[in-house]
């Protein structure tokens, strides 16, 4: 379905590391199907795979190394004042593997999306995939939320489930999550985008 006539949303998204999910966003609006602009890709890692595909694309990219800052305050300080140059409508934490400040995350409130390998409530925090397996889950998934002070937390905008088959490792598990990932996290952007 084309969007042309919905005037596209400013995103900034944030990354740590692959940028999958930045890839699945990326795609999603080449093909005409989220009516969005990313305006810039910051990451707190130089070495961060997800500024390469950020380049390919001819989409900013930015790099904030917490290393470079002496507590958690003051990178989130110089985070936010990058981020606001930028005017984005929404903030996309897709893989930004911080704890955020909660003067940070209350000045974007319901204006910034996580994604989460969990069916949350369950399993916040890392490794979701094996504690999924080792409590013996019959299921397993994702979740996209709006981001509050509690890590993890926040209301729940989509999730997507997936079967756990007997012969899982945390890998095969984790990979199947991933596709549901991709394509749930493009569909919430695009609710926040036509208001829904
Ligand atoms: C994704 O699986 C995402 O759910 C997870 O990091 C991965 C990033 O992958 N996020 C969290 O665990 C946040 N608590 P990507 O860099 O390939 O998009």
């Amino acid at each position: 379905m084309s969007h042309d006539l919905v005037s596209p949303i400013r995103l900034v998204v944030l990354i740590s590391g692959n940028g999958s999910n930045l890839q699945a966003i990326i795609d999603d609006i080449t093909n005409n199907n989220l009516p969005a602009k990313i305006v810039a890709v910051i990451s707190n890692k130089a070495d961060a795979y997800g500024l390469e595909r950020a380049k390919k694309a001819g989409i900013e990219q930015r790099v904030l190394s917490h290393k470079d800052f002496s507590n958690r305050n003051q990178y989130d300080l110089a985070l936010k004042e990058l981020i606001d140059g930028y005017q984005p409508d929404l903030i996309i934490l897709a893989g930004f593997m911080r704890i955020l400040s909660n003067e940070f995350v209350e000045h974007y409130l319901h204006k910034m999306m996580n994604i989460h390998p969990s069916l949350l409530p369950k399993y916040k925090g890392l490794n979701t995939h094996q504690r999924a397996l080792d409590a013996g889950d019959k299921e397993h998934g994702c979740s996209v939320h709006f981001v509050t002070p509690e890590l993890d937390d926040g209301p729940v905008i989509l999730q997507a489930t997936v079967e756990i088959k007997e012969n899982d490792t945390a890998e095969s598990l984790a990979a199947r999550v991933h596709e549901q990932e991709h394509r749930i996290y493009p569909q919430a952007i695009r609710m926040f985008a036509e208001k829904k």
